[in-house]
């Protein structure tokens, strides 16, 4: 598993190295610019105005947020990462902590129109996906809604060909959403496949 130190070692070739593997269309980011476009439209037409990204790395989502005039905070535990997006979102409200721990205090005491979390909740267990997910639900605005665009599935069958696919390529140490067993402790939880290897969960607040 990637500690913040490796993250801040990948900082600064995050993006090219995502961007090849979406654009060749292999495992593990087939998908990825898709699902962020899909997230980032689906919050400009719901004319979204706060956004919390957990997990926002280089910030490639929330920076096109911002430009479009909307608030962002975000919560990273590397610095590198954070040093990156600060840069592009000097505006930004920006946490350095480790979110297998939960968000941090400042964060918890805000409300949210939507929040996005892309590629980053693989690397939690799914006991700490399953309690950070019921720790922010809450703090959506009525009506918002929580977007997961991520390495996900829509059985552990399709997981288990991906697997074979990969062959070498597969993380064992990163641990996938298998969507139809998630519906079963979040019955309102959606489901959209992007990709033989991406998947975009939602959680509208009613
Ligand atoms: C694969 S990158 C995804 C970045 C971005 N959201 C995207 O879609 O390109 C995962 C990000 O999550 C952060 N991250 C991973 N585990 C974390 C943890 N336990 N606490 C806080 N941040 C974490 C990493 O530092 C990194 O910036």
């Amino acid at each position: 598993m990637l500690t913040d130190r490796g993250f801040d070692l990948w900082a600064d070739g995050y993006d090219k190295s995502v961007g090849v593997s979406d654009e060749e269309g292999s495992y593990p980011f087939a998908g990825y610019k898709q699902i962020l476009n899909e997230i980032y439209n689906r919050i400009l037409t719901d004319k979204c105005n706060s956004v919390l990204d957990i997990g926002f790395g280089t910030g490639t989502l929330t920076t096109k947020l911002y430009s479009q005039g909307c608030r962002i905070w975000g919560q990273d535990f590397s610095g590198k990462m954070i040093e990156l997006a600060k840069a592009r979102m000097p505006e930004a409200q920006f946490y350095q902590g480790d979110f297998s721990m939960g968000l941090v205090e400042e964060l918890r005491h805000n409300r949210y129109d939507a929040v996005v979390a892309t590629y980053s909740l693989h690397h939690l267990s799914d006991e700490q996906k399953t309690g950070l997910i019921e720790s922010v639900l809450p703090l959506l605005r009525e009506g918002g809604c929580l977007y997961i665009g991520d390495v996900a599935f829509e059985t552990r069958a399709e997981l288990e060909r991906c697997r074979t696919l990969a062959g070498e390529e597969w993380d064992d140490d990163e641990i996938y959403f298998v969507a139809d067993e998630w519906m079963r402790a979040f019955p309102q939880m959606k489901f959209e496949k992007f990709s033989f290897c991406a998947g975009l969960l939602s959680f509208v607040k009613d």
